[in-house]
């Protein structure tokens, strides 16, 4: 598929997808978000692909959904436009391959539940995190509820989304919102970099374990520690999981094939 509002650069197996639309802040509009899912079908299928980093164009990583859209929504339009981009985000947390947000500037709204749908995210000093749909008559609608409190707990979630106030990476970094904080220039590389830490693991193995949480964190523990043994148990089979431990005893680098 073509894509007007996305950048895709794939290297060293990391694609880096570059949300592009600067001059609105990288606002998400209906087009932007049916790209960002046909992009994670299309980086989930493509077999050059391990780790995938998204950022933005310019000053923001994304300022939000894009409020000109929301403003002119139809009644009993707002439900729909919800679990779409939940559906959307959804695909992100989903993914099989490791997904880095690598937030530059605003990630507000919408930009700030795309990076919470991440795996992973690295914050510039730069990046200004927020949930101001309050601000707006609203409430946050792609997920922020959900996933902010999973994240860095019910207080400071609850904080965060009834000031609808805004706070830096270091901030981010401190609440545990962001893995770490950068100055502005080392945030690619440091994403970059964590990507390819990842990729020398087992593909299978990464796959697993973003499965074992995603599912385990909602589940009693009792339940989620029977899943993790049965996702453990399920990586016998795997000729990685002979490669990886034999490596180990033989004091080398692992050689991982994803099979
Ligand atoms: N939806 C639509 N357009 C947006 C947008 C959004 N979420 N965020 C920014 N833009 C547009 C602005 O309307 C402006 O467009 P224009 O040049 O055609 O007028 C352009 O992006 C630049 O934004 P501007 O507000 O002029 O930049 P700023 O530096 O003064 O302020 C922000 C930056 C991020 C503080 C401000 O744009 C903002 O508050 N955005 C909305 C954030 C928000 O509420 N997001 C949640 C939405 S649910």
């Amino acid at each position: 598929m073509a894509y007007e509002l996305l950048l895709l650069e794939i290297e060293d197996r990391i694609a880096t997808v570059t949300i592009n639309r600067p001059d609105k802040l990288n606002a998400l509009n209906d087009a932007m978000m049916r790209e960002i899912g046909s992009m994670m079908d299309e980086l989930a299928a493509d077999t050059n692909v391990g780790a995938i980093i998204i950022t933005g164009a310019g000053r923001a990583f994304v300022a939000g959904a894009d409020i000109s859209r929301l403003a002119a929504a139809p009644t009993g339009d707002l439900e729909k436009f919800a679990r779409f981009g939940q559906a959307v985000f959804r695909r992100i947390e989903l993914s099989a391959k490791p997904v880095i947000a690598a937030v530059n500037g605003f990630a507000l709204g919408g930009g700030c539940e795309l990076a919470l749908a991440c795996h992973v995210r690295v914050a510039s000093t730069q990046a200004k995190f927020g949930l101001p749909e309050v601000k707006l008559g609203l409430i946050p609608g792609y997920g922020g509820t959900q996933r902010l409190p999973r994240l860095i707990g019910r207080g400071a979630a609850l904080q965060l989304i009834l000031t609808g106030d805004s706070i830096d990476g270091t901030e981010a970094a401190r609440l545990g919102l962001a893995n770490a904080v950068v100055e502005p220039d080392a945030l690619l590389g440091t994403a970059r970099t964590m990507a390819a830490t990842m990729l020398k693991n087992g593909p299978i193995a990464l796959a697993r374990a973003i499965e074992a949480v995603d599912v385990g964190l909602d589940a009693a523990l009792e339940d989620g520690l029977r899943l993790e043994a049965r996702l453990f148990g399920s990586l016998e089979a795997t000729a990685d999981m002979r490669e990886g431990t034999r490596a180990f005893l033989e004091k080398r680098p692992a050689k991982f094939r994803g099979a």
